[in-house]
């Protein structure tokens, strides 16, 4: 996302100096918030939503965060739009574009992201497809460096499932300057080319990135403890074998206990409590969740100002 890039589809679209002023302008907005000061910035604008998955906190966040910014937004629901009946993507995003001045897409298959993109003559933001999931990792890593005061050369520890949310952490991780640990099963690593992709930008940045067995090893010395649901959406036939083959990866007391005492723990929810986490982790003096999702609030707020607003 550089001044003249009209798309967020992924964390490695942006510099690590866009995530910082993406950063700074989250905190003066959040500090607004606060003091229930109003900001007008995004007057007279409108964006659309359209989810072919579920949401709670990214379709709130994206709806409040437009209005809380004086402008509007419009949630296209699936079953009442026309793309059911054969409307294709180009054609829906080329009309759209007429009316708004920004679109979030949840999708399956990251490609489907693209082509709204490729088609829109308006910005596109990636709400979350099957590989990536940057609104969400730009909120957490803002979360870390409100709890840590600084990103380069923090620890994460992700363990669980390699999917959407650590393959973004894994981007984000990278563009810091941070060390992260990927602990998980063989056959649930995070995409291959994004980890290649991590690996090539860590020589420039310092960051370490590391592909695990053993969570134990993973969280060894970590700052921050993230995991995310076994089954993503979309996987939910697998669901009883990815909760046999994920088991040893929970993120309980006896995990926490080996990171560092002053660890935080991260969780991008929906959690299933006693799968993944257990509930006296994910309610526990360590969780970071609520900041969290609080966050995704403050850190879309500035993205939306950054791509809509001199348009
Ligand atoms: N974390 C996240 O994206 O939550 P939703 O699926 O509720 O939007
Ligand atoms: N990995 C999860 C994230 C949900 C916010 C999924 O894709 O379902």
């Amino acid at each position: 996302m550089t001044p003249h890039q009209t798309h967020l589809l992924t964390v490695h679209d942006l510099s690590r100096e866009v995530m910082q002023s993406i950063f700074r302008e989250a905190a003066q907005l959040k500090a607004m918030r606060r003091r229930a000061l109003p900001t007008q910035r995004l007057s007279g604008k409108t964006l659309g939503l359209f989810f072919e998955k579920p949401s709670t906190r990214t379709r709130v966040s994206f709806e409040t965060g437009m209005n809380q910014l004086g402008g509007q937004s419009l949630f296209l629901s699936v079953s009442d739009i026309q793309m059911r009946r054969g409307e294709s993507i180009s054609d829906t995003a080329k009309v759209l574009s007429r009316y708004l001045d920004g679109l979030v897409i949840r999708s399956y298959e990251h490609h489907t992201v693209e082509e709204w993109a490729r088609n829109a003559t308006i910005p596109v933001i990636n709400g979350l497809t099957d590989l990536h999931h940057p609104c969400q990792v730009l909120a957490d890593l803002f979360t870390v460096r409100e709890k840590k005061r600084w990103l380069k050369g923090v620890k994460i520890a992700y363990v669980g499932d390699g999917n959407n949310v650590a393959n973004s952490l894994l981007e984000g991780a990278a563009i810091m300057g941070m060390a992260i640990s990927v602990a998980c099963p063989s056959g649930y690593e995070p995409d291959a080319s994004i980890v290649d992709w991590a690996r090539e930008r860590a020589h420039r940045t310092g960051a370490a990135i590391e592909i695990l067995r053993d969570p134990f090893v993973a969280v060894k010395g970590a700052d921050v403890l993230y995991t995310d649901v076994w089954t993503s959406m979309g996987q939910e036939k697998e669901q009883a074998r990815r909760v046999k083959v994920l088991n040893p990866y929970q993120l309980n007391e006896r995990l926490l206990a080996s990171a560092k005492p002053d660890a935080i723990v991260m969780h991008c929810l929906p959690a299933h409590r006693g799968q993944e986490i257990t509930t006296a982790v994910l309610d526990g003096p360590h969780s970071v969740i609520l900041d969290q999702a609080e966050n995704r609030l403050h850190v879309q707020k500035a993205i939306l100002i950054r791509l809509l607003k001199d348009r």
